[in-house]
């Protein structure tokens, strides 16, 4: 299996998917580069689901700050690198025997495939710029269940002071929760929708 050097699974996306697992949940992940963390928690998911969608154009980011050296940018856009990218991603995903359905385009154009009040668990982890994460929350957040969980990475002020800003403008910080993560300093926002 190929995965990235820099990333670790992202634990609390596995923690709020175990914390609010049920028959059929639907769980989109927004941003997925190789499967870091896709292929730790889509074994566990698919116990009892096989509605995972995981959303990525493999063109990487246009303006993402990452945490990798600068000048060493794993995650930086690049077309080209499509089609390298994305099959690296179903190679992940084959050794693990996963059913997952890959959603190859824009993350704005993918969320138009779920219909309103459908989707029970959202993780965005895609272009981290201010305009970028309010794009990515506004197109998901009205086709999340009630009772849904909404959440991502990189709730980082310092380093990613873009994401915070656009995800306190939408939900107010102290209606979010941050959740630590076991293997990585980048914080995770969660919130539940009413
Ligand atoms: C930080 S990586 C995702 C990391 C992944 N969640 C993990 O745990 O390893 C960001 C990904 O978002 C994708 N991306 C950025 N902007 C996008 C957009 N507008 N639509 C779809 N994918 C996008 C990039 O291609 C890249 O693979």
């Amino acid at each position: 299996m190929k995965l990235d050097r820099y990333n670790k699974p992202i634990t609390p996306v596995i923690d709020i998917i175990l914390h609010n697992k049920k028959e059929d949940m639907v769980i989109v992940e927004v941003g997925v580069w190789q499967g870091e963390t896709s292929v730790y928690y889509i074994p566990i998911a698919q116990q009892f689901t096989k509605n995972i969608y995981l959303v990525d154009w493999f063109r990487g980011n246009p303006e993402e700050r990452t945490h990798a050296p600068i000048g060493d940018d794993p995650h930086k856009y690049d077309e080209a690198q499509h089609d390298t990218r994305k099959g690296v991603l179903i190679e992940n995903l084959r050794e693990i025997g996963a059913t997952a359905t890959i959603l190859d385009e824009d993350s704005v154009e993918a969320a138009q495939r779920f219909s309103h009040k459908s989707i029970d668990f959202c993780f965005i982890d895609a272009n981290h710029s201010y305009g970028g994460v309010k794009r990515d929350i506004n197109a998901y957040l009205p086709r999340m269940k009630p009772g849904g969980i909404i959440a991502g990475h990189d709730y980082d002020k310092s380093g990613q002071p873009e994401v915070v800003q656009a995800v306190n403008e939408i939900f107010g910080e102290n209606n979010i929760i941050i959740l630590r993560d076991h293997n990585n300093p980048q914080l995770v926002w969660s919130y539940k929708v009413e």
